[in-house]
C-alpha cells in the first residue's frame, strides 16, 4: 500500500489492512518485503527501544529521526509518523512545524492521539494536505487522565462519547481512526458509523485492520504478555539460540574457520 487513496479505499473494497508500528530502518527493510500493507512510526519506540515506562519522552527530533530510518527501507510503503506528546495542543503553528518535519523526513502522513479539544488542529492539517490518522480508546499520552491502561467505552456513556469521538475525528477530515483497547462492539459500531477506515489494537476482529508492534507479533519480547497479543513467531528463541551458538562457537575456538578467515 503507497498511499491514503489505497488505505480508504479498502473499507468500501471489504479489504482488512495490515499495519506494523516499526522505528528502525532494519525492521522497515522487513517490513518493505513483506506483505504487511504499511508502517506506523509509533511513539511506542521509547517504551520498546528505550525501556521508557511511558511515550513521554518521545520529541519531535527523536520521531523525525526514527521515521527518517524507516521511511528510507520502507520500499515505498505508506509510513505514517506519530505526533510526539502534547504537540496537537501547543496550537496549530507548532502542529504544523512538527508535520513538516515528520513529512520532510519521509513520513506520509502523521497519527495524532485524541480529537477534543484539537479539532481545529486535525482539520487545519488535513487542510494543508497532511493526511492524518486519528487515534482514540485508549490513547497512551493521556494515562494518567486515564487513571492507567484500562479498556476503554466499557459502559453505555463511554462507548456513545467513542462514537461521537469517531464522529468528529471523520468531520476533521482524517483518513482513518486507530481504535485502541476497547469491547469488540463498541469497535464494531464504530466502524460501521464512520466511513473512513479503523484500525484495531485490543479491539476485536471487527475492524476495517489491525495494528502491532513489530517486536510484540515476532516474540522478541517474551515478557510483553495482555489479552489482545498473539506472537506470530518465537523470535526470542531463535535470538536466544543465535547468541548462544555464536558464544559457544567463538568459546571452543570455532569461530572463525577458514573460510570466514582472509
Ligand atoms: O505508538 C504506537 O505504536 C501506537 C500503536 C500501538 C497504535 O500508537
Amino acid at each position: 500500500m503507497k498511499s491514503i487513496l489505497e488505505f480508504k479505499a479498502r473499507k468500501p473494497a471489504g479489504a482488512k489492512i495490515s499495519m506494523v508500528s516499526a522505528y528502525t530502518h532494519w525492521e522497515a527493510r522487513f517490513l518493505a518485503t513483506s506483505p504487511v500493507d504499511c508502517i506506523l512510526v509509533g511513539d511506542s519506540l521509547t517504551v520498546v527501544l528505550d525501556g521508557d515506562p511511558l511515550t513521554f519522552a518521545a520529541t519531535t527530533e527523536i520521531m523525525a529521526r526514527h521515521t527518517r530510518a524507516v521511511a528510507r527501507g520502507a520500499g515505498g510503503k505508506l509510513v505514517i509518523a506519530d505526533f510526539p506528546f502534547l504537540a496537537a495542543r501547543r496550537g496549530v503553528g507548532y502542529a504544523v512545524d512538527c508535520a513538516a518535519e515528520l513529512l520532510r523526513v519521509g513520513a506520509n502522513a502523521v497519527k495524532i492521539e485524541g480529537v477534543d479539544g484539537h479539532e481545529d488542529v486535525l482539520a487545519h492539517l488535513v487542510q494543508s494536505g497532511v493526511p492524518v490518522l486519528g487515534h482514540i480508546g485508549l490513547t497512551p499520552q493521556s494515562i494518567h487522565a486515564l487513571g492507567g491502561y484500562r479498556v476503554q467505552g466499557k459502559n453505555e456513556a463511554a462507548a456513545t462519547d467513542l462514537v461521537r469521538q469517531a464522529h468528529a475525528a471523520e468531520a476533521a477530515g482524517c483518513f482513518g481512526l486507530v481504535l485502541e483497547c476497547m469491547p469488540p462492539e463498541v469497535a464494531r459500531e464504530i466502524t460501521a458509523a464512520v466511513g473512513i477506515p479503523t484500525i484495531g489494537i485490543g479491539a476485536g476482529a471487527d475492524t476495517d485492520g489491525q495494528v502491532l508492534v513489530f517486536h510484540d507479533l515476532l516474540g522478541l519480547n517474551p515478557h510483553f504478555n495482555t489479552r489482545f497479543m498473539r506472537r506470530f513467531a518465537d523470535g526470542a528463541t531463535v535470538v536466544a539460540d543465535g547468541l548462544a551458538a555464536y558464544a559457544e562457537a567463538v568459546a571452543k575456538g570455532k569461530y572463525p574457520g577458514k573460510k570466514e578467515s582472509y
